[in-house]
């Protein structure tokens, strides 16, 4: 009896641990968050479908605490976002950089997507073959100049024994291809196109001596044209803007969970009950089936 009683018990217990413990992960939609990890986000970026402007939207979103920007060509680490210039950094998984070398996938911006190339960015093509096409003698696809002295920098490094070659091997295989619009590819760097085994993107070069101390990612413009009055209403009143996901139109998401189409003002302000209510629902369903066994097991 006791024994039954006991494991009983203990069942209904861990049943409703494994049940609070499991709420959190239920998905909100209509919840939009201004931070994602370490990364504040703002307007046009949310951190979900629905959150943002819908144009960001299909491209950005917050996947466990890291702000995703997925192309054609893959998904990318957004690591920074500076808001006064518009300018995002962003890294892939797959490109080279000082310290570690490999072989790459294509990088691709999509042409409807907001984001453009910021100028500073260089893109360097790394182990190509010697009939790769960005060397053919009668384009001007690498930049043999300045670019010449990135490309021994970049086989000066370790990490380049991750491509199969010799620290300091010749540059002939190392192309800096400078604003990748050449050869109609519209910012698309396709690999095996240019029959070349890795990429790397550098936006800085600080001290230009020592390729440890450059900055590899992509740095992308976005068009900041979007940032509506509606949306500075919103913002004003403590909401966050956001959208409808069936028809695009204006959503305001305010702090207590709720939606308006204009602003969070005379709806409340306490963050989302809803967590709350389903733990007391689930604790109100225990408490009624323990109610409901107790008597039985002690009969
Ligand atoms: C809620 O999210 C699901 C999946 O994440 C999606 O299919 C659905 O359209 C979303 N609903 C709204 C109202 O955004
Ligand atoms: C270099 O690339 C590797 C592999 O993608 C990555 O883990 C590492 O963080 C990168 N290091 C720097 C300094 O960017
Ligand atoms: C930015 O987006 C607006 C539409 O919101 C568009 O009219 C404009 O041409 C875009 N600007 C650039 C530079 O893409
Ligand atoms: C706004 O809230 C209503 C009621 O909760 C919901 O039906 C609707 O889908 C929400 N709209 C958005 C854009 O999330």
């Amino acid at each position: 009896m006791s024994l039954s009683l006991f494991t009983t018990t203990l069942f209904l217990l861990l049943l409703l641990q494994e049940a609070s413990s499991a709420i959190p992960i239920i998905p909100v939609n209509a919840t939009c968050h201004n931070t994602c990890g370490t990364i504040p986000v703002k307007y046009p970026f949310g951190t979900a479908f629905g959150c943002g402007h819908p144009a960001f939207s299909r491209y950005i979103k917050c996947n466990f605490g890291s702000l995703q920007y997925t192309t054609r060509s893959g998904t990318y680490t957004i690591t920074s976002i500076d808001y006064p210039t518009n300018t995002v950094i962003a890294t892939d998984p797959f490109m080279s950089n000082c310290s570690e070398m490999q072989n790459s996938g294509s990088f691709t911006l999509d042409k409807t997507s907001p984001f453009t190339l910021a100028k500073e960015n260089i893109f360097v093509l790394l182990g190509c073959s010697t009939t790769s096409p960005v060397f053919d003698s009668t384009q001007d696809f690498c930049d043999t100049g300045s670019g010449s002295r990135v490309c021994r920098g970049l086989y000066s490094c370790k990490g380049v024994t991750g491509l199969g070659l010799p620290q300091n091997a010749p540059t002939s295989t190392c192309c800096v291809y400078d604003y990748p619009t050449g050869l109609g590819l519209d910012y698309s760097l396709d690999l095996p196109k240019l029959q070349c085994s890795s990429y790397t993107s550098v936006y800085e070069f600080g001290d230009e001596g020592d390729p440890m101390k450059w900055k590899f990612g992509v740095s992308l413009l976005y068009n900041d044209s979007y940032y509506s009055d509606s949306c500075k209403d919103c913002e004003g009143s403590g909401g966050l803007c956001g959208f409808d996901s069936m028809d695009e139109s204006f959503a305001c998401f305010c702090r207590n969970g709720a939606n308006t189409t204009t602003n969070c003002f005379g709806q409340g302000y306490a963050w989302s009950g809803t967590s709350g209510l389903k733990i007391q629902t689930l604790l109100t369903i225990g408490g009624l089936l323990l109610s409901w066994i107790l008597p039985l097991v002690q009969c």
